[in-house]
């Protein structure tokens, strides 16, 4: 779908459909009564028949209405209008889009942005609009020999009431777009199986990212990682024939001396468990444990096509964890880049392990803040569902920071603690540590592990187990968290010019 803004009445709009809001009880939104005094009340009479209701998402179209120069009108019901929110014009905002999607129109005009949403702005409604039209849309068929037949590209028109809301649309949509990209690419690279998403893969696209958005890669190999004395990433590879990566990508916005914010990626491209073997029942899902290192990619992609000013270096840790004559078993100990050995008591909890090198490494960025993201814990998925993310840090303020990113964009994550309290659970009595904390609260002694990494710069911790991908008829990922990275790094941007 491609959008722009216009002015017009409604009534003059000569596109294939124009798309108004029906509170529920009957009330018009200014557009719809706008139509239905130029068709001289036949919108009012539709709805006095009963066939619409203006219950939220509901949709109805009608067709050829008098003294309306659109062929086709989308009546989209709004729910209450005391209760007309955030949510309210999300989900009226989808159903409008799937409708346009379903029927293939080519062009349509929505009189959405017209609708008060306490708190909200133009631009935040015209980022929602292209947000919402990118999921209708999205489709994964790159492995079916049978493509979904291509509908033609929709072009939707948003009303603006005056020049300068226009240009709040306007900016809107363009960063919508680059958001919508960036998920995208963080969904195709998420839905792609582990036998064509190895390592090697997530360092090809990032080469391809590379040259299309002007980011300096690098792309290092185990020997690489051997010289720099990843001993704990290098762990986790052990028993897979894939060879591991570890990319590092570097967006520059900003003058050179402007410390970047380095942004590091879970990329398990599959998750067997290792020695410590998962049980067989929905362990295909185990290829969405790159997910971080997906949206990591995603992330920068928007950031570029933004082109935002603020210098971001993406950190991805790839490889398999896979069982093996060669795997590491339980009770091995390995020396991480820190200098600091590791007892893996459990091999299934191996991406706390290619993160730790991976925050060793980000030192050397001298970097303002360093964010992990990471599909790393079942545990988060019991605490929290599949609603929001969790959040760690070291710093109150950057866990504050992270979660209103998350609540802009709708993209939510909630705060845990990483109280010292935890970190007890994690004593050895061989290495410096182990790599596990027992059942209790295992979301945070897994960031408890990942904060004796981070003791260096400000750092901060999405766990996004239950966010990065669906289960069930709907499996798929879902491009989470590209948009509260990107919202995170764009007001990061603005407060240091
Ligand atoms: N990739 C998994 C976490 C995961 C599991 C995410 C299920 C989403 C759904 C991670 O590597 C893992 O296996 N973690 C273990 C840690 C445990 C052994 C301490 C877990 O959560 O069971
Ligand atoms: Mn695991
Ligand atoms: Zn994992």
């Amino acid at each position: 779908m491609e959008f722009n803004t216009k002015f017009a009445a409604p009534e003059k709009q000569s596109a294939a459909c124009v798309a108004v809001g029906i509170f529920e009880s009957r009330k018009l939104s200014p557009a719809a009564d706008a139509l239905d005094k130029a068709s001289r009340g036949q919108i009012r009479a539709f709805l006095r028949s009963g066939d619409m209701d203006g219950k939220l998402r509901a949709t109805r179209l009608l067709y050829r209405v008098r003294g309306i120069a659109a062929d086709r009108v989308l009546l989209v019901g709004l729910g209450r209008e005391k209760e007309f929110g955030e949510n309210g014009y999300r989900d009226c905002a989808r159903a409008a889009l799937a409708t346009i999607v379903d029927t293939g129109t080519r062009d349509a005009s929505l009189y959405l942005t017209e609708l008060q949403v306490p708190g909200r702005e133009a631009a935040w409604k015209a980022r929602q609009l292209v947000l919402a039209a990118a999921d209708v849309a999205y489709r994964f068929d790159r492995m079916k020999t049978k493509k979904a037949e291509a509908k033609p590209l929709a072009q939707v028109s948003i009303s603006a009431s005056s020049k300068r809301d226009a240009a709040a649309l306007g900016h809107g949509l363009m960063e919508g777009r680059a958001i919508s990209a960036g998920m995208a690419l963080a969904r195709d690279l998420g839905n792609l199986p582990a036998n064509v998403c190895t390592p090697t893969y997530l360092a090809e696209a990032a080469v391809k990212l590379g040259r299309e958005w002007k980011l300096a890669v690098q792309v290092l190999d185990q020997r690489d990682m051997e010289k720099l004395g990843m001993g704990s990433l290098l762990s986790v590879t052990r028993g897979s024939h894939q060879p591991p990566k570890f990319l590092v990508l570097r967006y520059a916005g900003a003058a050179k001396k402007d410390r970047p914010v380095v942004l590091v990626g879970k990329g398990i491209t599959f998750d067997t468990g290792g020695i410590s073997i998962k049980p067989s029942a929905e362990m295909d899902e185990m290829k969405f444990d790159m997910c971080g290192a997906a949206s990591v990619l995603g992330t920068l992609r928007a950031v570029a096509e933004l082109g935002l000013k603020l210098n971001v270096v993406g950190l991805i840790p790839t490889c398999e964890n896979m069982p093996g004559g060669a795997a590491t078993k339980p009770g091995d100990i390995a020396t991480s880049m820190s200098g600091q050995t590791i007892e893996i008591l459990n091999t299934d909890a191996e991406g706390r392990l290619i993160l730790a090198d991976a925050l060793t490494y980000a030192e050397r960025f001298d970097p303002q803040v360093v964010v992990d993201i990471a599909t790393l814990t079942g545990a988060c998925v019991v605490a929290l569902g599949h609603v929001c993310s969790g959040v760690f840090a070291n710093k109150d303020s950057l866990a504050q920071e992270l979660l209103a990113a998350g609540t802009e964009s709708w993209d939510r994550a909630w705060h845990l603690p990483l109280w010292e309290d935890y970190q007890e659970q994690l004593k050895s009595n061989f290495a410096d540590f182990a790599n596990i904390g027992g059942r209790a609260a295992g979301s945070i002694t897994a960031a408890c592990f990942l904060s004796r990494f981070a003791h260096k710069f400000e750092w901060g911790h999405l766990d996004i187990a239950g966010t990065a991908w669906k289960s069930g008829k709907e499996k798929g990922s879902t491009g989470r968290p590209v948009p509260l990275l990107t919202t995170f790094l764009m007001k990061r941007a603005k407060g240091r010019k």
